[in-house]
C-alpha cells in the first residue's frame, strides 16, 4: 500500500511507520532555470505526496499557466513561494517533506538569486547531503562551483551531482561525462567531498528519477530516489554529551533542575558529566521530558535534567560528556559568512549568540576572504553581503566549543548587530587560538573604591558626543576647569590630542573610527580604575562604540553627554577650516558630510549649543553631576 493512502485508511499505522523510519535532510542547489522546483515538485509527485485536490490543481494550472504544453508543470508546485515573496512575505527557506517506503526526507529549499550565500546558509546547516543540480546543456557554471563551495564549507560531505534536462541534449553520454569529469576537477582541488554520486536525469520527464531510464541504456543507475533512499547518513549516537543549559528551574529550595536540547550524543542518569568552563565534576541523576522521567535522551529532544552533586551551574553553562569535554577559549580563528548590507566592521562589538548563550564578540581585519565562484582567496579590509572571510574572534568570556567540523552544532555561531538586533552573519569555528588564553588577570591588592575614596570622589566618565565643531573640546574645557578649582581629580580625553598619539596610526574610515573609539573606552576604563573622573571628547559617531563603552563601564559610570549643533552651524562655524575642506573634496571621509553621525537616542544629557552658552552649557553638567551625587 501507497504511504500516502495509509493516511486515509489507518492514521496511526501511517504515524508509527514514519516514526521507525530515519530522515534524511538534504538541500537542492540550482537556480529555477536549472530545473531545481521541477525536479522537487517531480520528488513529491513520485512519493505520492501531493494531496489529489492539490494535483487537480496542479494539472489545471499547467495548462493555463505552465511551460510545459500539455505535461504538468512541476514548478508550478513549488513556485507559490515565489508569489508570497512578490507579495512582500520572505520567506528565506522552505522546508518540503516526503516519505517513501525506506526513507523520510526533508529538502530545504533556497531561493537561489540575490540572497543566496545566506539562505544556502541557513539552508545547509542542517543537511546532509546536497543536490547540485547542473544544465546539461550549460555544464559547470560559477554558480555550480558556488553552491559546491557552500555546501562543503558548511560541512556537506555527500553530494549528489544530477545533470539535469538530459532530454534537451538527446540523453547524450559525452556530454553527461564531460560534466562529471569537469567536476572531477575541481572536487579533487578544492572541495574534498567524501562522496560525489553524478546521475543523469530529466526531471521534467521523470527519468532515472524512480525508474531507469531507457533513453540512458548507458547509465546502470541507482535511480535519484533509489540512491537517496540508501545512501548512509554518519551515525550520531555515538557523539559525545553536549547539553547547553538554557534554563535553571527552581520551584523551590530542594529542587533544581536545567533545561536545555541536546545538541549532541545522548544523556542517561548515571553518566559522568562536566559542567563547563567551570570544570566542575559531576553525574546526572534523573532526565524528565514532557511525558515524564526517562532512562535516556537522544540528539535534538529537549530535557530536563537534575545533577547528583549540589553544584553550581547557570544559564549558558554546558553539561558535557566527562570523558570528551569540548575544549574552552575565548579567542578563535572562524571562517565568517557575512549576511547584511551594513558592511562587517572589524574592532566593532558584535553579540555572538551560540548554543545555550551569548557572548560579546569582536572581529579582526579579515586575513582574506574568498571568491566564492572561482576558489581565489582575496585580500580584505571588511567583509560584505554574501562574504565568506577567514577572521580572528575575541570574546569577552570563555565559552566551550567544538571545531565545526566535528560538532555543526556547538561549532557555529550567528552575529547580532547590537543596535538593531537583526542577524548580520554567520559563523563557523575552525580552532582556538592559545596565545591570550594564558594570559591571566592579576589580582591587584588596591581596589578602584580605595583609590577614589582617597580622591573623596566618586569615579565617571562623562562622554562628549557631536558634529566637529559641534562645542565639545570647549564645554568639556570649562566642565575640567570648574571640577579641577574643587580639588577633583580629573583627566581630559581630547580627539586631536590623541590622535597625535595612542592613534598616530588611525585615519577616518569607519573601521579606523571604531578602532579609536575601542581604545579610548579601554583607555577610559582604565581611568575610571584609576579612581579619575574622565572627561572624553570625541566625535564618537557611531551608536554601536559608544552603547560598547556603557557596558564597559559600570552601570551609572558612563554619562552620555550629547554635545548638540546642526551641521548647517557647526558647518557655519567652521573653526578649523575641515568642512569648507569636505565640501570641495579635499578631505574624504568628512563626519556629516561624506561620513554618518548617529544621534544618542538616550543620552543622560544633551546640550544645545545653538540655544546655549559653552559656560551655560557646562553648568547644566555641572548640575547633573551634584544633583546625581557624583561631586
Ligand atoms: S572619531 O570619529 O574617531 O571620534 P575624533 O573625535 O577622534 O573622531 O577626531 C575628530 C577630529 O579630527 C575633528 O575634530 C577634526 O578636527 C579632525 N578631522 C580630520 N579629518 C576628519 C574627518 N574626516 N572627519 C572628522 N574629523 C576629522
Amino acid at each position: 500500500m501507497l504511504e500516502r493512502d495509509l493516511i486515509y485508511s489507518d492514521i496511526n499505522a501511517f504515524i508509527s511507520r514514519q516514526a521507525s523510519k530515519d530522515t534524511l535532510r538534504f538541500i537542492t542547489c540550482g537556480s529555477v532555470d536549472d530545473g531545481k522546483s521541477t525536479l522537487i515538485g517531480r520528488l513529491l509527485y513520485e512519493s505520492k505526496m501531493i494531496f489529489d485536490d492539490h494535483l487537480a490543481a496542479l494539472e489545471k494550472d499547467s495548462s493555463k499557466f505552465g511551460t510545459q504544453g500539455t505535461n504538468i508543470d512541476f514548478a508550478l508546485l513549488v513556485d507559490g513561494l515565489t508569489a508570497e515573496r512578490e507579495q512582500g512575505i520572505t520567506i528565506d527557506v522552505a522546508y518540503r517533506f516526503f516519505t517513501t517506503d525506506k526513507r523520510k526526507f526533508i529538502v530545504a529549499d533556497t531561493p537561489g538569486h540575490e540572497h543566496y550565500t545566506r539562505n544556502m546558509a541557513t539552508g545547509v546547516s542542517t543537511a546532509s547531503l546536497a543536490i547540485i543540480i547542473i544544465d546539461a546543456r550549460k555544464g559547470i557554471l560559477e554558480q555550480t562551483k558556488r553552491h559546491a563551495f557552500l555546501a562543503s564549507l558548511f560541512g556537506v560531505e555527500q553530494i549528489v551531482l544530477a545533470v539535469n534536462k538530459l532530454d534537451l541534449v538527446d540523453y547524450s553520454e559525452n556530454i553527461f561525462n564531460k560534466i562529471v569529469s569537469d567536476f572531477d576537477i575541481i572536487q579533487k582541488q578544492h572541495l574534498f567531498f567524501t562522496h560525489v554520486k553524478a546521475i543523469p536525469i530529466s526531471a521534467l520527464k521523470g527519468d532515472n528519477i524512480t525508474e531507469l531510464s531507457d533513453k540512458t541504456p548507458w547509465y546502470n543507475g541507482p535511480t535519484l530516489i533509489a540512491w537517496l533512499e540508501t545512501i548512509e547518513t554518519k551515525p550520531i549516537s555515538d557523539r559525545a554529551l553536549r547539553l547547553p543549559i538554557q534554563y535553571v528551574i527552581r520551584p523551590n529550595l530542594d529542587y533544581r533542575g536545567y533545561a536545555g536540547r541536546v545538541a549532541s550524543g545522548s544523556v542517561f542518569p548515571g553518566q559522568k558529566v562536566k559542567i563547563l568552563p567551570s570544570g566542575i565534576n559531576t553525574s546526572i541523576k534523573e532526565i524528565t521530558t514532557m511525558e515524564g522521567p526517562i532512562e535516556k535522551s537522544a540528539e535534538g529532544s529537549s530535557v530536563l535534567v537534575t545533577l547528583k552533586d549540589n553544584v553550581d551551574a547557570s544559564r549558558g553553562d554546558m553539561i558535557v560528556d566527562s570523558k570528551e569535554p569540548p575544549e574552552v577559549s575565548d579567542q578563535f580563528r572562524a571562517t565568517i559568512i557575512w549576511m547584511n548590507e551594513q558592511k562587517m566592521i572589524p574592532s566593532r562589538s558584535y553579540i555572538m549568540k551560540i548554543e545555550g548563550g551569548f557572548a560579546n564578540l569582536v572581529i579582526s581585519k579579515p586575513r582574506y576572504k574568498v571568491n566564492v565562484n572561482n576558489y581565489e582567496r582575496l585580500p580584505a579590509d571588511v567583509l560584505e553581503l554574501n562574504d565568506v572571510g577567514s577572521c580572528n574572534i575575541a570574546l569577552d568570556r570563555n565559552i566551550p566549543f567544538d571545531p565545526y567540523n566535528e560538532n555543526r552544532t556547538t561549532g557555529s555561531f550567528i552575529l547580532i548587530d547590537r543596535e538593531t538586533y537583526a542577524t548580520v552573519g554567520a559563523g563557523l569555528i575552525e580552532y582556538a587560538l592559545r596565545r591570550a588564553s594564558n594570559i591571566h588577570w592579576q589580582e591587584l591588592e588596591i581596589s578602584k573604591q580605595s583609590r577614589s575614596e582617597i580622591k573623596s570622589q566618586v569615579p565617571c566618565v562623562l562622554w562628549f558626543t557631536g558634529l566637529s565643531g559641534a562645542g565639545k573640546s570647549t564645554i568639556a574645557n570649562i566642565v575640567e576647569k570648574k571640577l579641577h578649582a574643587n580639588l577633583r581629580h580629573t583627566m581630559l580625553l581630547d580627539g586631536d590630542n590623541i590622535r597625535h598619539g595612542l592613534s598616530r596610526d588611525l585615519g577616518f574610515t569607519d573601521h579606523d573610527r571604531v578602532e579609536n573609539i575601542r581604545r579610548i573606552m579601554e583607555v577610559s576604563k582604565l581611568m575610571a580604575e584609576a579612581g579619575l573622573i574622565t572627561l572624553v571628547s570625541f566625535i564618537s559617531p557611531f551608536a554601536a562604540e559608544r552603547d560598547a563603552a556603557r557596558k564597559a563601564l559600570v552601570e551609572g559610570e558612563f554619562i552620555e553627554i550629547y554635545v548638540k549643533a546642526s551641521l548647517k552651524e557647526a558647518e557655519k562655524r567652521d573653526v578649523k577650516g575641515l568642512y569648507t575642506k569636505a565640501r570641495s573634496g579635499q578631505l574624504k571621509n568628512f563626519t556629516g558630510i561624506d561620513s554618518p553621525y548617529e544621534e544618542p537616542k538616550h543620552p543622560e544629557i544633551i546640550v544645545d549649543t545653538e540655544k546655549a552658552s559653552a559656560k551655560e552649557c557646562s553648568e547644566i553638567i555641572l548640575s547633573y553631576l551634584s544633583e546625581k551625587g557624583y561631586v
